[in-house]
């Protein structure tokens, strides 16, 4: 039974990828993925974000500028290099691919730390966008712009394949697709996964909700994936939040995702779900008389078939509860 997949152009030895989290943050955890059978793993993001605040905390005890330039530079540069070296070392290490993640506050950063990871040998580079709307005279067009202008700064420096984790707002993620495609990224990731507040109705306080995902969160994802994966073929899809079981890797395969990037199922059960994810593949292709991944990639999705239109293009229950 072949279960490889080819995703971004790598060949991963089974479409079950571990997610950019803690979880692959050393080299320990990353050898600890690759011996449980990944086919991939996604480093942790590097944030920007984390270096600003870091020399912020730092600066507050200097007051020379000369100083505060100084510990900019020596936080910003101890943090990257912690980065660069770990996927330094992941690449001697494994055998399967080795994705490296970024999240990034402004332009320069992102083409800065593109580069530097690029030239350390990573395979690829998933870029873990985010743009929080907080104002109501922001337009989604020009968040959408954001997106898209930080892709082709990043395709524009880079030879190694990008895709780009997307959040799962967008109104039409479809032309976010197409147009990413056209930016010459490699592949999307459907969908990120953030920290949502939560209201406390006994204490009266805001708080994070779970971190870890629901299985039935999946199930959104299946239309945006069945509907993208033919409109825009040339780009991989990897699919992400609620893939749980075996049986969730393959609906997305049939949907038309290459891979599945998990996280929570490994946080609640342990690296031996990646091999029992894996057996329910090959026992799953074994009763429907498939011996290789790419044979049924798609095979579900709606272009594969005008009866699926129906499925994959109603959303709403008028016929449902007609007498
Ligand atoms: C503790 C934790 C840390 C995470 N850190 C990152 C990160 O650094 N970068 C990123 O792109 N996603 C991050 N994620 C999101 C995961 O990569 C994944 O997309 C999300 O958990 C949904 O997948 P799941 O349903 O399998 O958990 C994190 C998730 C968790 C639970």
């Amino acid at each position: 039974m072949r279960l490889e997949t080819k995703y971004l152009g790598l060949t991963l030895p089974n479409p079950v990828v571990i997610a950019s989290s803690p979880l692959t943050s050393s080299l320990k955890h990353v050898v600890e993925m690759e011996n449980a059978g990944a086919g991939a793993v996604i480093l942790k993001s590097i944030f920007e974000e984390q270096i600003l605040d870091e020399s912020q905390f730092l600066e507050r005890f200097h007051d020379y500028p000369e100083t505060i330039d100084y510990l900019r530079n020596y936080v910003g540069n101890d943090y990257i290099q912690g980065y660069l070296s770990l996927i330094k070392q992941a690449k001697a290490s494994l055998a399967i691919p080795v994705i490296a993640s970024i999240n990034c506050m402004n332009e320069s950063g992102w083409v800065d730390y593109a580069r530097k990871i690029e030239e350390v040998g990573a395979d690829a580079l998933e870029l873990n966008i985010f743009l929080l709307p907080t104002r109501p005279e922001q337009t989604s067009a020009e968040i959408e712009k954001h997106y898209l202008d930080t892709i082709s700064s990043v395709t524009d420096v880079v030879g190694i394949p990008v895709s780009v984790k997307l959040p799962k707002k967008f109104t039409n993620v479809l032309n976010i697709a197409s147009e990413t495609y056209k930016r010459k990224a490699k592949g999307i990731v459907m969908f990120n996964r953030f920290i949502e507040p939560d209201i406390d109705v006994d204490n009266l306080k805001v708080f994070d909700s779970d971190r870890l995902s629901s299985n039935a969160e999946l199930r959104s994802t299946i239309r945006s994936v069945a509907m993208c994966a033919p409109q825009v073929s040339g780009i991989d899809i990897a699919v992400s939040t609620g893939v749980h079981t075996g049986e969730d890797l393959v609906k997305v395969l049939l949907a038309g995702a290459k891979a599945a990037e998990i996280c929570t199922v490994v946080y609640k059960h342990g690296a031996a779900v990646i091999e029992e994810m894996k057996m329910y593949l090959a026992s799953w292709m074994n009763t429907h008389g498939f011996d290789a991944v790419d044979q049924f990639v798609g095979l579900l999705s709606n272009k594969s078939s005008e009866d699926y239109n129906e499925f994959y293009q109603r959303a709403q229950y008028m016929k449902t509860f007609q007498q």
